[in-house]
C-alpha cells in the first residue's frame, strides 16, 4: 500500500503496511526467522534463480526488513533501500560493491572516525586510491578527479565539525564525470535534506542514530537506485560483509521512523535556541552550527536543509582542558559517543569518535583538539541550558 502523494509523516507511518492482510494487526509483524521454506524442490530452485518472487534466507532479504527497506527509500525519494547491521555495514558494503584494485575514491577532509579508518586503513590496503579534499569548495572536486575517480563520498553536515558540502554541485561534478556521487545522510535525516532528489545516487544512513532515535540498537541503511541496491545486496552485503540487520532492529526503526518527522522538529528547534544561547556566552571561543547567521555556510545550509538538524560543536576559550571540566560538571547530560538520541550526549572528539585521526591528522581535517560535540535531546531545552550554564559557569572559575 503506498500512499505516494501523503507528506512525509503519514507516509514514515502508513505506506506498504496494509493491517487489513495481517489480520487486522496495526503493527507490521516480526518474521524472526533465518530461513524460509519452499513448496517444493523447483520451486527453491526458481526462487533462487530469481526466476518467481519469494524468500530464501535473510542474509539476503525478510519480509520485516523490506518493510524498512522499502520506507526509506520512499523517504529518501530513491527506488530501493537497504537494511544493515550498522552504518559502517552499510559504508563498507557500498564500498566494497562500487570500488576495485585501482580505483579512486574521492572524500570530504572530514568524516566519521570509523569511515575515516576503513578508508585509511582498510580500502587503502587494497589498492584503492583515498583522496582527501575539501569538499566547501566543489571546484575543489573538479580539480582532484583523475580518469580512476569512480566514487565521491561525503557527510553534510559532516561529524564531527558540522561543515557542508553542497550536494547538487558536487553530484553534478561526479555525474559529468561518471562517478557515483554517496553522501552520509545520518545527521541530516531525510526530514531535512534528500540528497537523492538533489542528484546524488546512493545515501546511507547510520540508523542507530536519529532514525532509530532511542538509542537502544545499532543498524545502518542505504538508498539508491534499484540497480545499485540489487548490486550491494547481492555483493557488498551478502559475501563481502555478511552485515545484515536483524528483524527485531527493522521493527524498532520502523517504530522510530513514525516519529521521526516530529522528534526532528523538536531536535532542530532546541538546538536553534542551544546554540544562540552558546553563541552569546563569554566562555566560548566559537559554535559551529549551520543555523547561526554568522556561520560560513549559512546561507548554503537554507538552500539544502529543510531545518539546521540537532548537532553541535563548540570550542571554550580554555581549549580541551576548559571543555573537560564543563563536561565533567554536567548533571543532565550525559556523556557519551553516539547522538540522535531522547537525551542530550556530550563527547570530545579527538578523544572518543575521532580518536582514529593521529593528532596531526585531526589538524589537517579540521577536527580542532578543544572541540566538544553536542548532541541535543528531547528534554526541556530550558534544563539542557541551565546544565550547560552552571557546568560553565563552574568550569570557568575552576579554571580562572
Ligand atoms: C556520520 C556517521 N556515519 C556513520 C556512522 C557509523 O554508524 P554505526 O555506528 O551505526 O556503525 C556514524 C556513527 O557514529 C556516524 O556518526
Amino acid at each position: 500500500m503506498s500512499r505516494d502523494k501523503s507528506g512525509f509523516a503519514t507516509r514514515a507511518i502508513h505506506n506498504f503496511h496494509d493491517p487489513m492482510e495481517h489480520q487486522g494487526a496495526l503493527t507490521p509483524p516480526l518474521h524472526l526467522t533465518s530461513t524460509f521454506a519452499f513448496e517444493s524442490a523447483e520451486a527453491g530452485g526458481e526462487i533462487f534463480a530469481g526466476e518467481r518472487p519469494g524468500y530464501v534466507y535473510s542474509r539476503v532479504s525478510n519480509p520485516t526488513l523490506d518493510l524498512l527497506e522499502r520506507r526509506i527509500a520512499d523517504l529518501e525519494g530513491a527506488e530501493a533501500g537497504l537494511a544493515a547491521a550498522s552504518g559502517m555495514g552499510a559504508i563498507t558494503a557500498v564500498m566494497w560493491t562500487f570500488l576495485a584494485p585501482g580505483d579512486e575514491v574521492i572524500v570530504d577532509k572530514t568524516l566519521y572516525g570509523c569511515t575515516f579508518a576503513y578508508l585509511r586503513h582498510g580500502l587503502a590496503k587494497f589498492g584503492i586510491t583515498v583522496t582527501h579534499v575539501d569538499m566547501t569548495d566543489a571546484a575543489n572536486v573538479t580539480a582532484a578527479l583523475t580518469p580512476a575517480t569512480k566514487m565521491v563520498y561525503f557527510e553534510t553536515p559532516a561529524n564531527p565539525n558540522m561543515r557542508l558540502v553542497d550536494i547538487a554541485e558536487v553530484a553534478r561534478i561526479a555525474r559529468a564525470h561518471g562517478a557515483r556521487t554517496v553522501v552520509d545522510n545520518t545527521y541530516a535525516t531525510p526530514v531535512l535534506t534528500r540528497p537523492i532528489e538533489l542528484g546524488a545516487d546512493i545515501v546511507v544512513h547510520s540508523a542507530t542514530k536519529y532514525l532509530g532515535g532511542h538509542g537502544d540498537l545499532i543498524a545502518g541503511l542505504a538508498a539508491g537506485s534499484a540497480e545499485d541496491i540489487t548490486a550491494i545486496r547481492m555483493y557488498g552485503l551478502k559475501d563481502m560483509t555478511g552485515a545484515v540487520m536483524a528483524p527485531f532492529n527493522a521493527m524498532l526503526i520502523l517504530r522510530g521512523l513514525k516519529t521521526l518527522k516530529l522528534r526532528m522538529e523538536r531536535h532542530c528547534a532546541s538546538a536553534r535556541t542551544v546554540a544562540d544561547w552558546l553563541a552569546a556566552q563569554p566562555a566560548i571561543e566559537r559554535v559551529y552550527f549551520p543555523g547561526l547567521t554568522t556561520d560560513p555556510q549559512h546561507d548554503l545550509a537554507e538552500q539544502q536543509m529543510a531545518d539546521f538538524g540537532g548537532m553541535i560543536a563548540f570550542e571554550l576559550k580554555g581549549g580541551f582542558s576548559a571543555g573537560v571540566a564543563m563536561m565533567n560538571r554536567l548533571t543532565l547530560i550525559l556523556r557519551a559517543v553516539s547522538l540522535g538520541d531522547a537525551e542530550s550526549l556530550i563527547q570530545h572528539p579527538a578523544s572518543m569518535t575521532h580518536s582514529t585521526y593521529t593528532p596531526e591528522e585531526r589538524a589537517e581535517h579540521g577536527i580542532s583538539e578543544g572541540l566538544v560535540r553536542l548532541s541535543v535531546g528531547l528534554e526541556e531545552v530550558d534544563d539542557i541550558i541551565v546544565d550547560l550554564d552552571q557546568a560553565m559557569a563552574s568550569a570557568t572559575v575552576q579554571a580562572a
